[in-house]
């Protein structure tokens, strides 16, 4: 398998320096960037004005994680303004098929995000249409969560079905990823892991993702 991806989320990043902490992050994979609107979760970060500046700054390609209601009105602006990857919640979609295509088609990879209560059914016609699906770990909000270990059945579920029809899809968790929960989200299929807390939290942030990716990868 592909050497797992370690994706440090900057909602644990210091707002007021965040080109010093993007500078930080330079040997991961991408960069996970939360956009929260106050309503389709309890908390409000930014929108496309302060990623449209991440992207003009960061070493490594920005993954867009939108916990936003009406994705598919905004989700296009994000894939537009060069973002590598954005990934919309199935609760906050209308079509959620048209808009994963709408993504692709201006050249971003299409992701779709479920809750911890959200079932993955919808999804099994569909996998071919995504790029990765987040399966998320914690209640989405805020960072520094527990990990959720009962939300793994439907990661494994997922992952399995995925390999079965042949689906290139990534599978990504996030919320409470550490160096004592990542295994267990590694033996459940993921192959790209969001920390927030467990990377900008360490010491050594260069450390703590060769130690992630490495966790990961046994
Ligand atoms: C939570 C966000 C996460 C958050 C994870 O809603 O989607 O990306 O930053 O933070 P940790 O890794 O601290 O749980
Ligand atoms: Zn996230």
């Amino acid at each position: 398998p592909a050497a797992p991806r370690i994706n440090p989320s900057i909602l644990s990043a210091d707002f007021v320096n965040m080109q010093a902490d993007l500078e930080r992050i330079a040997s991961a994979d991408f960069v996970h960037v939360d956009v929260m609107d106050n309503h389709f979760v309890p908390n409000l970060t930014f929108g496309p004005q302060m990623v449209r500046r991440i992207q003009e700054t960061s070493p490594v390609p920005l993954d867009v994680h939108l916990m936003i209601s009406d994705a598919d009105r905004w989700a296009p602006g994000y894939a537009e303004l060069g973002a590598a990857s954005v990934t919309f919640h199935l609760e906050a979609a209308h079509d959620p098929i048209g808009l994963a295509r709408r993504l692709r088609a201006i050249g971003a990879r299409a992701g779709v995000a479920l809750k911890p209560g959200t079932g993955a059914e919808r999804l099994y016609e569909h996998l071919h249409e995504f790029d990765q699906i987040l399966v998320m770990t914690v209640e989405p909000g805020f960072g520094g969560q527990s990990f959720m270990p009962e939300t793994m059945p439907k990661l494994r579920a997922l992952s399995d079905e995925a390999r079965r029809v042949g689906a290139a899809v990534w599978f990504q968790v996030d919320g409470g990823i550490s160096e004592t929960t990542i295994s267990r989200a590694a033996e459940a299929g993921a192959d790209t892991f969001v920390a927030g807390s467990a990377v900008f939290g360490a010491p050594d942030v260069d450390v703590a993702i060769a130690d992630l990716r490495a966790l990961a990868a046994e």
